[in-house]
């Protein structure tokens, strides 16, 4: 009786995992590579350099358009996370005008300090669309934890997978998304050429006149003998192959050897580093306490362990007798 309960428990479950579609995904069943992160599993713990170096991707690029209001000045030199000194902060700090009240209580700017947050770009919502063609650049404080990456597989392997997720400690998903995202832009839509109703798919090399083909951000599949349909870019949009719907009004941000990014410490200035770099030090900033958490989790096993040794060696005298 007892197997067929759990029989049946377990089939709902995979039954429930196959058919419930992913919770928390990135959209439109884009497949997104994985990454092997310095922060990746169990055991990975942030790389206080690469953080260094994305917090001055962050600064230097990103900083223009999005907010990272959920950290303070302090933050950045908390142990963790880019631990850079705190007197460099403190000038960093300085350089920030806050918004607060003189002695007279009227509004008034001054100096930012270690426990502000940092500011925004924007005063509100208002400008920062005004200023983006109507988009909102979304704040980067918690973007890796609220993006995720849709698993794109065959419908069996799907609980397998997540199995798998669960026993290496997956929980990347919004790194690679965010990695993913900053390094996919394109300069143009995929081509397809129009044959007979049906949008067929031709290979960037193959294209020799750009009007003997149609570019397509999305193509809608017609269904029962109606054609398909192109969904051409947007005026103002940018074509991204990882970001859902493939239109992204955010203008490439990265690209190799900007005359901003000086890195000191030699790593590589490719647009492929600057991207890891900056999402290392979102991930970061999404999840500060990550590397103390990790070193918790295996403190409280070790903990575990030698009190499961130390009560079965109390259980074995106390019993000693009885058997
Ligand atoms: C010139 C302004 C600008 C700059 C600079 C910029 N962004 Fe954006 N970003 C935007 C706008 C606008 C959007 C909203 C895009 C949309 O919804 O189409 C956006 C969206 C995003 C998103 C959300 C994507 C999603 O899944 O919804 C992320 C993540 C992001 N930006 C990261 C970055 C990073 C990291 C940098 C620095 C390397 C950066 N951005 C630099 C304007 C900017």
């Amino acid at each position: 009786m007892k197997k067929i309960t759990l029989g049946l428990v377990l089939g709902a479950a995979a039954f429930g995992a196959v058919f419930s579609g992913p919770v928390m995904a990135a959209g439109d069943g884009i497949a997104i590579e994985r990454k092997k992160w310095s922060f990746s599993g169990p055991f990975g713990h942030f790389d206080k350099n690469q953080l260094q170096r994305g917090f001055m991707v962050y600064e230097k690029v990103c900083a223009t358009c999005h907010g990272l209001s959920r950290i303070a000045f302090r933050n950045l030199s908390q142990k963790g996370g880019p631990e850079f000194p705190e007197a460099g902060v403190r000038s960093l700090a300085a350089t920030y005008k806050i918004d607060d009240l003189d002695a007279n209580g009227e509004s008034a700017q001054r100096a930012g300090r270690l426990s502000d947050r940092i500011p925004g770009p924007y005063k509100n919502e208002v400008q920062a669309r005004a200023r983006n063609g109507g988009s909102m650049p979304p704040d980067l404080s918690l973007i890796a934890k609220g993006r995720n990456v849709e698993y794109t597989g065959t419908l069996w392997y799907h609980p397998i997978s997540m199995l798998k997720d669960v026993a290496t400690g997956y929980q990347e998903g919004g790194a690679d998304y965010l990695y993913a995202l900053l390094t996919s832009y394109k300069e143009k839509a995929p081509a397809y050429r129009l044959t007979s109703g049906r949008l067929v798919s031709v290979a960037e090399t193959d294209v020799k006149d750009e009007k003997s083909v149609v570019r397509c951000a999305t193509v809608d599949k017609g269904e029962g003998g109606k054609p398909d349909t192109c969904n051409a870019m947007a005026q103002g949009m940018h074509y991204n192959a990882s970001f859902p719907g493939h239109q992204i009004s955010m203008f490439p941000p990265l690209s190799p050897n900007d005359s901003r990014l000086k890195y000191a410490d030699g790593a590589p200035t490719t647009q492929s580093s600057y991207a890891a770099d900056v999402t290392a030090f979102l991930f970061w900033a999404a999840d500060p306490t990550h590397d103390e958490r990790k070193n918790m989790g295996w403190q409280v096993l070790l903990y575990l362990l030698v009190t499961a040794i130390l009560l079965f060696i109390a259980k074995k005298r106390l019993w000693r007798e009885v058997h």
